[in-house]
């Protein structure tokens, strides 16, 4: 690949042009690419409105990308293995020219179905390799994917079809996880009763449970398939023209609908697939995330297929049948590059090491981390036990709205450093900045990390909420994106993050907001206010901490917290559970009525001999009352 970054020099050399003529530069890397038409300016942009245009003019489409470009030198290559929860199952092995046919033939099935350029496609599927099928085939029509993790509740899933008033939803009956199925169809029918945009459901059979098909709107998916021919000529698109919709968590309210656009996207995560994976040929790559997640996006369908890579994508989850199911995968692929997040990892290395040893781990090249801080033992874990030592591991820093990775080292080329990102990718210009928004210069350093220069793949919008976009990453800073995390520095600009500065918690890798499950909390009849908090975590680094008040006779008991707790499942998904609810008969408030977190992060965390200034609360009273009582 003409853009492969081979050395430190290279790499250097590549930053320096990409900040000194950015234009310059990703037009060259751009020029690797099939293009209907060339662009008319590369980047026009500013952050005061904030708006970002890159490749203008220029017309395209992904998944000519993907697969037909592919097909005449790499036709018979595999594209995608899926490997099902049971390992007893058959895996599916796709080659360029059975995905190029198979997505042709379901972009005829949304045509059929009513589907345009435009149309906003809900996307509720397990990991299967109708998934990855679904979001090329809207790619190729032009319908914007809005693909919503599987794990997500039916109240969830109704807000987010709603928001992007999609049209359709792709779902199946039900899907496997471990030992458990889960009835996708019947948490999707309760959606349904809320979206009156949603014209037709297509199901997917997967695990052949009994579902009810409602009349005029739900289909059979390989009933529609057997309607149409797999001929489907790529929609041009313009190179701004949206991609997809996917939603994150925001510090208050409802969830956040990012929109990414066509041209971009697709430049900058192949760009960053290649050169932070250093992908060779041959290689089989493996990222272990959900497509239901920027990575699964970016890193298991679009960066490495337009790179005409070998991406698995796996339906299980790390410990079934056993704690060793990764290292089974790996073996049985031999897979050269594993990317996974610390929270997979530090579940990992508490079983008895033989599960890792008595698989064959040799043909890994490259290991890799997303999602959260590593923590250092974490790291030397996946170095010495994985990798055994050979294996460079990056640590890559990025975000749903930054649609690839922005500060990670490129594997081998660059130097790591364990816990530290380490560098920027070219093209990415990070700031550390003080809370007064002053540039934090010197070494080391600490601050709030912003980015001063757009990226291709920066998202453009909240989805119908313009405003929400500016004010959330543009206007704690002048001319400057917000990351909403921290980070430091060290002598040689190698960056650490630290960490949310602001109201969402990562637990397990996933991003939560707490206003969403105090909303939630409050919905409870026993319940007059809550605080979340996170607090420290083995396996899942931040876990949920609830401090709950009740109204006056309501027993605080552990029935209670249950039911809490299953509310929490029902309106978010069972990833937003609380481990800890504290009944408390206060909170901490400052005496403009705004609850002292940072008091209850600490309490939470058992670190009570650092609680700072409390006389200045309106309540001071409370906190030793709370302390009494922590759980
Ligand atoms: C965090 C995931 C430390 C960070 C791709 C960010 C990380 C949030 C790392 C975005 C990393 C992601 N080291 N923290 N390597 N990668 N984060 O939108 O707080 O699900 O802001 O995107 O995850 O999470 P999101």
């Amino acid at each position: 690949m003409a853009f492969k970054i081979k050395t430190l020099t290279e790499y250097r050399d590549s930053y320096q042009k990409s900040i000194q003529q950015p234009e310059a530069f990703w037009a060259e890397i751009a020029e690797n690419f099939q293009w209907k038409k060339k662009w008319d300016k590369v980047l026009e942009w500013d952050f005061t409105k904030p708006e970002v245009k890159w490749f203008q003019g220029a017309k395209l489409n992904i998944t000519e990308n993907c697969l037909d470009r592919h097909l005449e030198t790499r036709g018979d290559k595999t594209a995608i293995i899926w490997e099902p929860n049971d390992p007893n199952e058959a895996a599916v092995h796709l080659t360029y020219k059975q995905l190029h046919e198979q997505v042709s033939q379901f972009a005829n099935v949304l045509k059929n179905n009513g589907v345009a350029k435009g149309d906003r496609v809900c996307i509720y599927l397990p990991m299967v390799p109708e998934l990855a099928i679904a979001v090329l085939a809207c790619a190729r029509i032009g319908a914007v994917h809005s693909v919503v993790f599987a794990g997500f509740s039916s109240v969830a899933l109704a807000s987010r079809i709603k928001d992007a008033q999609c049209k359709i939803l792709l779902t199946s009956d039900g899907s496997f996880r471990g030992n458990k199925t889960i009835e996708l169809k019947t948490i999707a029918d309760e959606a349904l009763k809320e979206t009156p945009s949603i014209e037709t459901a297509i199901i997917l059979k997967r695990t052949g449970g009994a579902v009810t098909m409602q009349d005029g709107r739900d289909k059979w998916w390989h009933e529609e398939l057997e309607k149409v021919d797999n001929n489907c000529p790529a929609e041009e698109m313009d190179a701004e023209d949206m991609l997809f919709i996917l939603y994150t968590s925001g510090s208050t309210g409802k969830p956040k609908g990012m929109v990414h656009t066509c041209g971009g996207y697709m430049v900058y995560t192949a760009y960053t697939f290649q050169n932070v994976f250093q992908y060779e040929e041959d290689d089989i790559y493996w990222c272990t995330a959900d497509i239901g997640w920027i990575t699964g996006h970016s890193y298991i369908v679009y960066g490495p297929l337009a790179q005409g890579a070998t991406t698995v994508m796996f339906e299980g989850i790390p410990t079934y049948p056993d704690a060793g199911r990764f290292w089974e995968v790996v073996e049985k692929y031999k897979v050269t590059q594993f990317y996974t997040a610390p929270t997979a990892i530090r579940a990992l290395e508490k079983f008895p090491l033989e599960v890792v040893e008595k698989h064959d781990l040799s043909s890994i090249k490259v290991l890799g981390t997303v999602g959260e801080p590593i923590n250092e033992e974490a790291w030397h874990w996946y170095d010495k036990h994985i990798g055994h030592g050979k294996a460079p591991i990056v640590d890559t820093w990025w975000q749903t709205e930054t649609g690839g990775i922005m500060i990670s080292s490129l594997a081998g080329v660059t130097p790591q450093k364990p816990t530290f990102a380490t560098l920027p990718l070219p093209g990415i210009q990070p700031v550390l900045l003080d809370d007064e928004g002053a540039p934090v210069t010197g070494s080391p350093a600490q601050g709030k990390l912003a980015i001063q220069f757009p990226w291709p793949s920066i998202a453009r919008t909240i989805y119908g909420d313009h405003q929400r976009y500016k004010d959330t990453y543009f206007s704690a800073f002048t001319n400057k994106y917000f990351t909403g995390d921290g980070a430091l520095r060290d002598e040689k600009g190698f960056y650490r993050i630290t960490g949310r500065v602001d109201d969402v918690i990562i637990v397990s890798g996933h991003n939560l907001g707490t206003a969403p499950i105090e909303n939630v909390i409050n919905q409870h009849d026993a319940v007059v206010e809550s605080a979340i908090v996170g607090f420290p975590h083995d396996i899942k680094g931040n876990a949920l901490y609830a401090y709950i008040i009740l109204h006056e006779g309501v027993d605080g008991n552990d029935a209670l917290r249950k039911e809490i707790n299953d509310l929490i499942a029902k309106n978010i998904g069972p990833i937003a559970k609380c481990d800890k609810i504290q009944f408390v008969p206060s909170l901490p408030k400052t005496r403009s009525g705004k609850i002292m977190r940072r008091i209850l992060r600490k309490v939470a965390a058992d670190e009570l001999d650092n609680l700072g200034d409390i006389s200045t609360l309106l309540n001071p009273e409370v906190v030793s009352a709370i302390i009494k009582h922590r759980v």
